[in-house]
């Protein structure tokens, strides 16, 4: 078993062909997924509309079978049913029954994934304040707005306290301040030490959430790791601002260095490759001018993003 206890989930070689009606082709959905989450994580599982993230989170929680390839939760095949108990699930478009009130909905959740009956009023309270619907709880789910509906599927999907939990875009139809209250929830799952694999394609939570990420596009995984691991250290830049440069300098220092540059005058901005900064702040300083700061550039998600979809477009 490869499984070291580290490994929370375990995806190899997942392919998912779909027949899309009677007598039509079949369609290949995930062209032979890999991937690995780790125990305490927060994993990013990211791609444009339609790249095949549900379908692979559909895999996992044993909602529909791989063509080919395998998948294991917890060291567990994903076909098997009791280790589920461990596994916390929000499905993408959470359907409840909306005569229920949201205290009630979720005591029926907790009955139904075998929390105690003795823990179960307090549980319940609990995760109604963590998502705090706590004054909200004994109305019915009908008068609730899509915020605090998707908010109640995420306590649903922690009600008993899983080690690992799948959210489906838990971000979704959240203005700002409920996808910062969300944030603050899956940060504190991790802060015990659970698990969290979350689809999304909210590059700016991600960023801010998540330890690794996966970006799929049009089922294929183009990209898997840290993001600071995208770029290794000779790729790396750093936005240096001088103020009272020489104007030929400038433009002799983006020939030098290859450096981008940008405003005129006296006061530019240089974007370097962090190993010749120390070069070009030498270079400027004996020729009169002021550094007036020297910022690391961090590549966004946002720019791995465009580039795994744009290497995608020219590879089909
Ligand atoms: N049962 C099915 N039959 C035919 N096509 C399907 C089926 N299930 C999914 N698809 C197609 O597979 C592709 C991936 O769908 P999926 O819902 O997994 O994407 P997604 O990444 O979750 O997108 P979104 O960000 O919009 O939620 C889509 O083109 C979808 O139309
Ligand atoms: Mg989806």
């Amino acid at each position: 078993m490869p499984d070291d206890g580290r490994e929370v989930v375990r995806v190899r070689g997942v392919v998912k062909d779909v027949r899309p009606g009677l007598g039509l082709r079949r369609k290949r959905i995930l062209h032979g997924i890999s991937l690995t989450v780790h125990r305490g994580e927060i994993f990013g599982f990211v791609g444009p509309n339609g790249a095949g993230k549900t379908t692979m989170l559909k895999v996992l929680m044993g909602l529909i079978r791989a063509s080919s390839g395998r998948a294991t939760v917890l060291g567990h095949d994903v076909g098997e049913t009791e280790f589920r108990r461990q596994v916390g699930f929000l499905p993408e478009n959470p359907y409840f029954y909306d005569y229920l009130t949201g205290r009630e909905i979720l005591r029926f959740y907790a009955r139904l994934s075998g929390v105690r009956a003795a823990a179960m009023d307090k549980r319940v309270a609990t995760l109604l304040d963590w998502v705090q619907l706590s004054d909200a709880a004994d109305a019915r789910l009908r008068t609730y707005s899509k915020g605090m509906l998707q908010r109640i599927g995420i306590a649903q999907a922690l009600i008993h306290d899983p080690e690992v939990v799948f959210l489906d875009e838990p971000m979704s139809g959240l203005d700002p301040i409920g996808r910062k209250q969300i944030r603050d929830l899956i940060l504190r799952l991790k802060r015990a030490g659970k698990t969290v694999f979350m689809n999304t394609h909210i590059l700016s939570d991600v960023e801010m959430l998540c330890d690794r990420v996966a970006i799929l596009v049009a089922g294929r995984i183009r990209f898997q790791g840290r993001l600071e691991d995208f770029l290794d250290g000779d790729e790396r830049e750093s936005d240096v601002v001088l103020s009272g440069l020489p104007a030929d300098l400038a433009s002799r220092f983006e020939e030098r260095y290859g450096a981008e540059l940008r405003g005129h005058g006296t006061r530019v901005e240089l974007r370097v490759k962090e190993k010749e900064v120390a070069d070009l702040l030498r270079a400027a300083l004996e020729a009169g001018a002021e550094v007036q700061s020297v910022t690391a550039y961090r590549i966004s998600l946002e720019s791995i993003f465009m580039r795994a979809v744009e290497s995608a477009e020219e590879s089909s």
